[in-house]
């Protein structure tokens, strides 16, 4: 029984995006820690940096989860994140093998993207307020029209139809109980399992940042979440998000 997040959870047939629902209603200022906001269709669904979020009606899960985590410092925001791809991880390796995370937030199957996450923060002083996380998980969905975000769905993988009311009170679950470590300040524990299911760790692959194409590995998250790369010199690089982009070889 998750402790926090899904005692309430309002489902939509149709909504502009879950994180606007959400952030409507934390504005509103009646908005209980954990609400869920579940949708069939978003009719303006958003992905990371500025990009829609494809997702056929009544397919996939479609989802915000609001959260205030104000004994988080800002400089601790990543946390988050670590502990919803964590939660979507757990949730996933029950159907399959090849689950990884994807640095900073993506959950990928072999080398496609299965799932992304969008966290909208409000920030208090130098404190987070409010966290907004808006997550998308292809389940049902069988055809991608947009081949950008290289998209996969579970469904794809395990080769049946999957009920999506189980697999969102598994979700719901593995993210309250990761949510709960971070509560109890349980560092140590999220930032060894984050590391341990991270896409390409210490892999060599092929990576572009502000000086062009090279190659090489991840060995790293540091405490603000940047992501930690050596290069063929041996030179460590430490990266925001979006400053450097991963190949698809
Ligand atoms: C990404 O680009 O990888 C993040 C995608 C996040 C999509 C989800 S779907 C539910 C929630 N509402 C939105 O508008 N976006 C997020």
């Amino acid at each position: 029984m998750a402790v926090i997040i899904g005692k309430n959870i309002i489902t939509l047939g149709e909504t502009d995006s879950t994180n606007n629902y959400a952030t409507r209603l934390v504005k509103a200022g009646s908005c209980p820690e954990g609400q869920v906001i579940v949708a069939d269709l978003q009719l303006q669904g958003r992905g990371q940096i500025n990009n829609t979020w494809e997702s056929e009606n009544g397919k996939n899960l479609l989802l915000s989860i609001v959260l205030y985590p104000n004994f988080l410092p800002i400089q601790f925001q990543f946390q988050i994140s670590k502990v919803v791809t964590l939660g979507i991880f757990e949730t996933l390796i029950k159907y399959t093998d090849g689950v990884s995370v994807k640095w900073p937030n993506d959950i990928y199957i072999g080398p496609k993207k299965v799932a992304g996450v969008l966290i909208e923060n409000s920030i208090m002083g130098s404190r987070i307020d409010t966290t907004i996380v808006g997550i998308g998980l292809n389940v049902n969905q069988l055809e991608f029209k947009s081949n950008a975000l290289n998209p996969i769905s579970l469904a794809q993988i395990v080769q049946y139809d999957i009920d999506k009311s189980v697999i969102l009170k598994e979700l719901i679950e593995n993210i309250d109980r990761w949510y709960l470590l971070l509560c109890d300040g349980q560092l140590g524990i999220i930032d060894k399992t984050y590391l341990s299911v991270l896409y390409r760790l210490g892999k060599k692959a092929n990576y572009t940042d502000k000086d062009g194409d090279f190659e090489g590995t991840i060995i790293d998250i540091n405490p603000i979440g940047q992501l930690v790369v050596r290069k063929e010199d041996n030179v460590t690089r430490e990266y925001h998000f979006k400053e450097i982009e991963f190949s698809h070889y």
